[in-house]
């Protein structure tokens, strides 16, 4: 039996939907645009280039036909812009919300700047969607929304209170689109994001996620760091996963299924230990001097949860999500895409 999504990308193949995807230029952007891309659909991108890249944009281009490349607009602009927003949803059928200001830490040194990105953002993209009539709202939302409840693992319904400023901004998120759905009859989905990693993760700059920032230190022989005493835990997320739970959560059509949140991982908790080992196997295969490298513990990170492990199960009943990466089988993928980018 074909799953959901393989179905789901025969049928886009003879179909062509406008999508906009925000923050393009990012890690889980450009990703999205290389398979709407692919599947010859129409996009809109919007991006400011401050934490994406122009050249995470090439190598899309150069990962897909000219015709399809053809397919793709670009708008420089800011979703702090309200006009912005609005040029970028001019007819168009689906949105993939993805532009904020990533990382915890950030936001505890500039809770202002996280607060106007992803807050006063999010609603002006939000009005812009609205007032074109989109089909759909498809949002990035965060397991950091989960804060400080407990329960592993964890379930849509059940959440604490937010333990930085990065995680209220999500959680606010979630507030409005509920709100937009009940008093507008907008239909969203956000999607509670765990760990995403693989291709075109920055590994640079002060905020650079885990897995993108070992695989720099171990290919380039700098230190690696582990914050704690490495047993912390996450439910780590391959992008293809990622990519497939917003295509399924853009078109499903089934009305249960919206206006609701989903969990999006795999389902597994890794520790930060095993996580080394993972990435440190994969980096061996091309640099034998990594075989030598000990991760530095030091202290555990303000804001943090110790542990973070997902129930997928309502999206896998309701939107048919079938994770098709485990964390080893993506991190193989992951590793060959830092191999080739980073071992110069
Ligand atoms: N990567 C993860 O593990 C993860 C986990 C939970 C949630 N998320 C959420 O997923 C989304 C994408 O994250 P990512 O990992 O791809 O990060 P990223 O930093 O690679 O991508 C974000 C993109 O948004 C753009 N952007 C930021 N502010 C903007 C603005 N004001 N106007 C226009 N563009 C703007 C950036 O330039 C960047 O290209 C974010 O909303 C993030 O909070 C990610």
């Amino acid at each position: 039996m074909p799953t959901q999504y393989k179905k789901l990308q025969q049928q886009f193949l003879n179909e062509k939907h406008t999508w906009l995807i925000t923050g393009v230029a990012g890690f889980i952007g450009s990703n999205l645009l290389e398979t709407l891309l692919k599947l010859n659909q129409t996009v809109i991108g919007l991006d400011n280039f401050s934490t994406g890249h122009q050249h995470n944009l090439d190598e899309v281009e150069s990962l897909v036909s000219k015709d399809q490349w053809k397919n793709f607009t670009f708008i420089n602009g800011d979703i702090r812009n309200l006009k912005d927003c609005h040029k970028a949803c001019k007819n168009v059928d689906y949105v993939l919300h993805q532009a904020a200001l990533g990382s915890v830490p950030r936001s505890i040194e500039n809770p202002i700047l996280t607060n106007e990105n992803n807050i006063t953002g999010f609603l002006n993209i939000l009005i812009a969607a609205r007032d074109a009539k989109v089909k759909r709202f498809v949002y990035a939302a965060s397991s950091s929304t989960y804060g400080d409840h407990q329960d592993l693992p964890k379930i849509e319904e059940r959440i604490g209170k937010p333990l930085s400023p990065y995680a209220v901004t999500k959680v606010v998120n979630e507030l409005y689109a509920d709100v937009f759905a009940k008093t507008y009859l907008f239909k969203t989905i956000g999607l509670r994001y765990f760990n995403i990693f693989g291709q075109r993760q920055d590994p640079n700059g002060a905020y650079a996620a885990v897995i993108p920032k070992w695989f720099a230190g171990l290919i380039q022989n700098e230190p690696v760091f582990i914050n704690g005493d490495g047993e912390t835990s996450r439910d780590f997320c391959f992008i293809d996963n990622c990519v497939q739970a917003n295509l399924l959560s853009a078109t499903v059509e089934d009305e249960v299924a919206t206006n609701q949140i989903y969990n999006v991982a795999f389902g597994e908790r890794t520790t930060l230990n095993e996580l080394y080992q993972l990435i440190q196997d994969r980096v061996l295969a091309a640099n034998a001097s990594a075989k030598e490298a000990k991760p530095q513990y030091r202290d555990f990170r303000a804001g943090d949860v110790r542990h973070s492990l997902a129930d997928i199960s309502k999206a896998k009943n309701r939107i048919g999500y079938e994770p098709e990466f485990s964390v080893r089988s993506g991190m193989d993928k992951a590793a060959k895409w830092y191999l080739e980018n980073l071992n110069q």
